[in-house]
């Protein structure tokens, strides 16, 4: 089967920076056709170069790195330096990128790539707030039948929230877009905390990575182990959830989730619960199912995974 084309739409970040690394290695599975970079975890700025140092990290210095949305659709930007350090990639020391930034804006890329590419063959991975992937949906409505797929890392019900006690950062950062995302009509997967903190770091699993004795394996080794202490410190976990390369791994091995096709909404209004992923799990109410939202993953497998394709970097 030919190789499924990507959107990866990003906030690196640790976790997206591991994702990224798993796509770029899996080329008989994934065509990365770009990368959209997205204000999150840090600012626009810093997430639009460390994109680039990971793609320089993989030896694709020829991917294409856009810069996006630099705010949210209608909040103030909230971001994540307690958890990712001040430059979003803290940990290991890494060179400023030498690769260029493309002049064209991401959301003008997202359009002009699905109105290019033949209807239904590109999916959107987004790893961040989804500014970006709202704004092309609000410009360019034509686009929206033509994704084949939108499969995201946002969420949570279970395991309730990361940054409010009922909100994951991604979707909170950003909750109008979110709900125009959410409400697109597009097959949508979700990986949410349910999934992604099933998915810790343990000594061993960090330790495979650095005995790769690559680049790329030490580089996810030491983002790791800086990642890990804030998830210990918090939840008191044995280590820390790899959130974003739990995107990538459902492209090339769905069957390592479990979920349920439901009906999920973004709460929007309340300053209680704003960015609440409200998931009708048990199915008790009558409205349509628009997701799929997974809650349980084979880590071991998926670890085995990460560490054979960032092997081959
Ligand atoms: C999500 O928020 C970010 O901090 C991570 O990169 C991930 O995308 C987890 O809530
Ligand atoms: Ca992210």
């Amino acid at each position: 089967m030919a190789p499924r084309k990507i959107i990866i739409d990003t906030d690196p970040g640790q976790d997206d920076a591991v994702a990224i690394l798993l796509a770029l290695g899996s080329p008989e599975d994934i065509e990365v056709l770009g990368i959209t970079a997205v204000a999150g975890n840090v600012p626009l700025s810093l997430t639009a170069k460390n994109a680039r140092i990971i793609c320089e990290l993989a030896g694709r210095a020829d991917m294409r790195v856009f810069a996006g949305c630099d705010r949210p659709l209608a909040h103030t930007l909230v971001t994540a330096e307690h958890v990712h350090g001040k430059t979003g990639l803290d940990g290991p020391q890494m060179d400023d990128p030498t690769m260029p930034l493309q002049d064209q804006h991401a959301v003008d890329f997202i359009i002009e790539t699905l109105r290019a590419e033949p209807v239904g063959t590109v999916t959107l991975c987004p790893l961040g707030p989804l500014t970006n992937i709202a704004t092309a949906f609000q410009r360019a409505p034509d686009i929206i039948p033509r994704v084949q797929e939108i499969v995201l890392m946002g969420g949570a019900y279970f395991e309730v929230g990361n940054i409010t006690p009922a909100a994951e950062f991604n979707i909170y950062v950003d909750p109008e877009a979110a709900a125009i995302v959410f409400k697109a009509g597009v097959p949508l997967v979700v990986m949410p905390l349910d999934v992604t903190h099933k998915a810790l770091t343990t000594r061993p699993r960090v330790e495979a990575f650095r005995a790769l004795g690559t680049r790329p394996g030490h580089m996810v080794a030491e983002w790791t182990d800086f990642f890990e202490r804030f998830d210990m410190e918090k939840y008191g976990s044995q280590g820390a959830p790899l959130h974003d390369p739990c995107v990538i791994a459902y492209l090339i091995e769905p069957g390592l989730f479990t979920g349920r096709y439901i009906n999920v909404e973004i709460e929007t209004v309340s300053d209680l619960t704003r960015g609440m992923t409200v998931a009708d799990w048990w199915r008790v109410t009558s409205r349509a199912p628009n997701a799929m939202f997974m809650g349980g993953i084979d880590a071991d497998a998926f670890y085995r995974l990460l560490v054979s394709r960032i092997g081959r970097l």
